[in-house]
């Protein structure tokens, strides 16, 4: 039997990623987690995090998975290195291909990085982006109304216009050319971010980039789908909280027809 990608996020953030494997891995089966009832997870003790992460996980294993990606910096930042070395799947985080395509883009060596609390807390980025690039400065900030504003659904609200510009406030006074989009529910609200920032900044998703890293480590295992000339994939999604929510976020931003389950991890892991 075909066994698909698993991706994981505490909400429909990781729908960004999984726009980009949609796109760079067409002949892939997507199994797709957002844990919506519980977002956010920025706030959220590293425990908590970990326990809703390792329940999201459990569900996809339990349908049978290939690889998985996991398709949020908080959780990227709590659970990567211990999945990663307890599955013998392929396991691809967010954060170092975000901090591999910012130094690969910046000319200054000026970024800035923006995410949830936890992962911003956690130091991770400013540790991939100095590993990679000794000398490169970077300025940091949480940005916590940002996330819930994009799970309500109106992406395109102009009220979204005035929630980033205060929350982006701190960052008024640095220089930087680069800003990465360290929290995946941000490229929704691109459209607002690039506003505030100007169009000299160059905004960096981590999506294209971990999808290829997925695409290389699938071809270098030699797990990728092939299916000839025909294109024959069956999506699911699954989401702990409102369903048709999560749909039209996901009809939107993926520009597919989207059926999705909802799903109480707590009893369905009994
Ligand atoms: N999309 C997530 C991230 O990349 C999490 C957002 C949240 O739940 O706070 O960090």
């Amino acid at each position: 039997m075909k066994q698909g990608i698993g991706i994981i996020d505490s909400g429909v953030g990781g729908l960004t990623v999984t726009k980009e494997v949609l796109r760079q891995l067409p002949r892939e089966d997507i199994l797709y987690f957002g844990d919506t009832a519980r977002c956010p997870y920025g706030p959220r003790p590293y425990d908590e995090v970990r326990e809703f992460s390792i329940q999201m996980i459990d569900f996809l294993l339990q349908h049978k998975i290939k690889a998985l990606v996991i398709g949020c910096n908080t959780a990227t930042a709590v659970v990567l290195q211990e999945i990663s070395e307890k599955l013998e799947i392929p396991v691809i985080g967010v954060i170092e291909p975000g901090a591999r395509t910012a130094i690969k883009e910046t000319k200054s060596g000026k970024v800035a990085v923006i995410g949830t609390e936890g992962t911003i807390k956690s130091g991770m980025y400013q540790k991939a982006l100095k590993k990679l690039s000794p000398k490169v400065e970077v300025v940091s900030l949480a940005c916590p109304a940002l996330v819930p504003f994009v799970e309500g659904g109106h992406l395109h609200d102009p009220e979204g216009l005035a929630i980033v510009q205060e929350a982006l406030e701190p960052l008024r006074g640095h220089t930087f050319d680069t800003l990465i989009l360290g929290c995946t529910h941000y490229p929704l609200i691109s459209h607002f971010i690039q506003q505030v920032v100007g169009p000299e900044v160059t905004l960096i998703s981590s999506a294209e980039e971990a999808a290829r890293e997925l695409s290389a480590v699938l071809s270098y295992r030699r797990m990728l789908a092939n299916g000839g000339e025909i294109i024959n994939t069956k999506h699911r999604f699954f989401a702990s909280g409102n369903k048709q929510l999560f749909i039209s976020i996901a009809e939107e931003w993926l520009g597919i027809k989207v059926e999705a389950e909802q799903i109480d991890l707590e009893s369905a892991l009994e």
